[in-house]
């Protein structure tokens, strides 16, 4: 299906919607008892983070990071820099950090490292999308919502250019 941009659609509304909340379930069931921190990395995760806490069923707080690669828009140059810092101390938490997609796996490796120094009481990575054909670090993902094949993708948060984030759906330009 090729919509009026000429993007073709890889992933409907209702697929992403429908894996949204199989994940909701899977976290509120791991966590149950427990509250939940999730660190919404910015821009790009808006979206999936708010529709996530939306379907969570335990107590959530939540929290905003936004991290920047250096280098062209296609290709992560691995080289990661904090545009904005989280607002709250994570220490004791059980942190989820979400994240749109992981591709070649270095932003996350170097976000696990970073929270991980802040002695959060847990930490895990839910991503919406995972290219895991392009992984060259060794990050381990605990919550994945679909697997999806080396082609850039855009939609449901995901921009080329800062376009596209908000369509409804997630598609190949
Ligand atoms: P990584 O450090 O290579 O895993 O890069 C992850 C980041 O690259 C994501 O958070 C996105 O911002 C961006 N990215 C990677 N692949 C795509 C894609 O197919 N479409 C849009 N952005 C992408
Ligand atoms: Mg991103």
């Amino acid at each position: 299906m090729i919509d009026e941009n000429n993007i073709k659609v890889l992933i409907s509304e209702e697929e992403i919607s429908k894996k949204i909340n199989e994940l909701a379930l899977k976290i509120s069931n791991d966590y149950a008892g427990r509250d939940i921190h999730l660190i919404c990395i910015l821009k790009g995760s808006v979206f999936f983070s708010c529709e996530l806490a939306k379907k969570i069923t335990i107590p959530v707080t939540m929290d905003f990071m936004s991290v920047s690669s250096y280098g062209d828009e296609l290709v992560s140059s691995g080289r990661v820099k904090i545009v904005k810092d989280l607002d709250e101390s994570i220490k004791d938490k059980d942190v989820i950090i979400i994240e749109d997609i992981i591709d070649s796996g270095r932003t996350l490796a170097y976000l696990m490292e970073l929270l991980g120094t802040r002695s959060p009481k847990s930490l895990e990575i839910c991503t919406l999308l995972d290219k895991p054909e392009r992984r060259v670090t060794d990050v381990k993902v605990k919550y994945v919502g679909f697997e999806i094949p080396d082609e850039f993708v855009v939609g449901y948060g995901l921009d080329y250019k800062q376009k596209y984030r908000n369509l409804a759906y997630i598609g190949v330009v």
